[in-house]
């Protein structure tokens, strides 16, 4: 059965995130966390089977808040996080919203896992092994999900899961890690995947 998504919480300020994490009632969380425009927000439209659950953009810097994602009847939470490495916004702007993601990132409760967004043209970027280390050291749990997989050949792709292969298991023991998921919001592959991936980390979360 497909699940449900219904916006639950959006959050702009470092109070609002303070608030929410008070919140006894909060759901467990997987973020989607990535650069600017790699389809996070896509990727949850896609997931939901709706258009404008989540508002995207062809030029990045689209998202400009924490939206919290309610997937039911499971009972956890997505989160859909601004992208890190937009250049176009001023530096007060970047900064601020660097300062949100890292302090939800690293206090909030019943975070269970990061879905590392990775684009699959590309290959790794700086920022993107930045943010898996950061994951690693807050033992949270990595799900590494490259995108836009309709894009890519099947060489690059293999390329890519080997690259990421050798970064991740530098930084984390074997036993940790998940599969390196490839998904398409445009046509669904690896939608099915992710989601039980999702629902067993969340699940696990929750006893
Ligand atoms: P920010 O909110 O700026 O951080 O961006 P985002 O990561 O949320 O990206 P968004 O979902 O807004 O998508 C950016 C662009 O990529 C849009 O033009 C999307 O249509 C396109 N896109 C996203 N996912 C896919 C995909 O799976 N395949 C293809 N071909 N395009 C995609
Ligand atoms: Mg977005």
């Amino acid at each position: 059965m497909q699940p449900r998504l219904e916006l639950l919480y959006t959050v702009y300020t470092m109070g609002q995130l303070k608030e929410l994490e008070q919140l006894a009632s909060l759901p467990p969380q997987i973020a989607l966390a990535g650069r600017s425009n790699v389809g996070k927000s896509s990727l949850v439209n896609a997931l939901a089977g709706r258009k404008n659950l989540a508002r995207t953009s062809a030029s990045p810097g689209k998202t400009r808040s924490l939206n919290f994602f309610h997937v039911l009847p499971q009972n956890y939470c997505l989160a859909d996080l601004p992208g890190y490495g937009y250049a176009r916004c001023s530096k007060a702007e970047r900064e601020k919203w660097a300062k949100l993601i890292n302090a939800y990132l690293s206090s909030m409760p019943k975070l269970c896992a990061v879905a590392l967004l990775i684009d699959s043209r590309l290959p790794p970027q700086d920022p993107d092994r930045d943010l898996a280390a950061f994951v690693f050291a807050n033992r949270l749990t990595l799900i590494p999900v490259l995108t836009k997989i309709d894009k890519c050949s099947l060489r690059e792709r293999a390329q890519r899961e080997k690259e990421w292969k050798s970064i991740l298991g530098l930084q984390a023991a074997a036993s940790d890690q998940i599969p390196i998921l490839g998904v398409s919001a445009k046509t669904s592959v690896g939608l099915e995947k992710l989601w039980a991936i999702m629902h067993q980390i969340a699940q696990v979360d929750n006893n």
